[in-house]
């Protein structure tokens, strides 16, 4: 059985409350439990947090081990050189995933540190980019 760890950042908790013209109206909790269905040969973990350090624990944590890691880390994607390097770190590959298009936004959200370190990056299809990329990890 493939293991897929997803991390989601900084806000991505507050995720059918925030925003919801730009981040839509589905909670993370709900649209997981459709991803749990739809791949039931797979192990898909969840973590979420809104600190940067924790963030990278996980990343230590799972990233000798699981098939893949599926990030999100919100504004920290557009900071935190800490954790690309925690991405480059470990052996498992990891895919970067942003709900919306960074590229139609702030142009402080058009780069992000991450995408250097992951395997490919996947944005702007909504809740769907975590799907695409589980598909990707499954088929792949
Ligand atoms: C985001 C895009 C980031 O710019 C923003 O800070 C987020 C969410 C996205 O999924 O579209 O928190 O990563």
């Amino acid at each position: 059985m493939k293991r897929i760890q997803i991390i989601n950042g900084p806000n991505l908790n507050l995720l059918g409350k925030r925003e919801p013209s730009i981040y839509g109206a589905q909670s993370f909790d709900e649209y997981l439990q459709d991803l749990k269905l739809r791949f039931p040969a797979v192990q898909l973990d969840y973590f979420q947090s809104n600190i940067e350090g924790e963030l990278i624990n996980k990343i230590h944590q799972v990233g000798f081990d699981y098939d893949a890691i599926i990030i999100n880390a919100g504004a920290y994607s557009h900071t935190s050189i800490a954790i690309a390097d925690a991405l480059r770190a470990i052996s498992t590959p990891a895919l970067e995933v942003h709900i919306s298009n960074v590229y139609k936004r702030e142009s402080f959200r058009h780069h992000s540190y991450l995408s250097e370190a992951c395997k490919g990056c996947i944005i702007g299809l909504g809740l769907d980019v975590y799907r695409l990329a589980i598909e990707h990890v499954v088929n792949y």
